[in-house]
């Protein structure tokens, strides 16, 4: 039996960690077997790259170094947590996958055929499933810049960043109906959830 995959996006600070964690204990509450991950990272090799690519000067990389390591980090995560766990069945909740790429390098840089060809070459699989946590930029950046932690080089290119990343991914879930769902999110954190594992449950049926 294949299991389902199902991803949350949206711009910094929309609340997809908080959601993503919160629907996978809610699915294992409810007896689904639920794996939990997120990118960049969820394998050992993957979490090394996340460091690379989140901390330091923000030019730190081009765009197209930045497809190449994170495509990197999903083949990775995907070899060696993903496609097992579908494989065995279970429900894989990940926050952020390729739409991610498709927005902060491939729209932001206009180099989105190059990671569309790249995906299609390496990665190949898309979820069954898309959150897309919708949030007014300027909150969300106040949100994410709250966390005070290190892995601010993305948050570092500052808000018109988020306003152009949040038209794009509105734009990606019109153009994608079968698997993405947006979701509103400047409600409270206990009223999202209850949305988002109301979908997923009809979802996994
Ligand atoms: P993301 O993963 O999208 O960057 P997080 O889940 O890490 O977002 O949330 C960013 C910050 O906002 C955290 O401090 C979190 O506690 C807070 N937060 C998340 N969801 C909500 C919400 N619905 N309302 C208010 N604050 C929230
Ligand atoms: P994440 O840890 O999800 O940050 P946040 O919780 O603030 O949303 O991701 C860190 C940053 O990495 C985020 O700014 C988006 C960026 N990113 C890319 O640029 N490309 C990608 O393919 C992925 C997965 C993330």
């Amino acid at each position: 039996m294949a299991g389902l995959f199902i991803t949350f996006e949206g711009i910094d600070g929309s609340g997809k960690s908080t959601q993503a964690r919160l629907l996978a204990d809610r699915l294992r509450a409810e007896g689904v077997d639920a794996l939990h991950t997120r990118e960049p990272g969820g394998s050992a090799g993957a979490e090394e790259i996340r460091r690379l690519v989140l901390e330091g000067d923000p030019a730190r990389w081009s765009a197209e170094t930045e497809i190449l390591l994170f495509t990197a980090a999903r083949r990775d995560h995907l070899e060696r947590v993903i496609d097992p766990a579908l494989a065995a069945g279970r429900v894989v909740v990940c926050d952020r996958f390729a739409d991610s790429t498709r927005m902060y390098q491939g729209l932001r840089a206009g180099l989105r055929d190059v990671v569309d060809k790249l995906h299609a070459l390496m990665i190949g699989r898309e979820p069954d499933l898309t959150f897309i946590i919708d949030m007014d930029p300027v909150k969300g950046h106040a949100r994410a810049k709250g966390r005070n932690g290190s892995e601010e080089r993305f948050e570092d290119f500052g808000t018109d960043l988020q306003v152009r990343m949040r038209a794009g991914f509105l734009e990606l879930a019109a153009a994608h109906p079968e698997r993405c769902v947006v979701i509103d999110g400047d409600r409270p954190v206990e009223t999202v959830a209850h949305d988002v594992t109301r979908i997923a449950l009809e979802r996994i049926g």
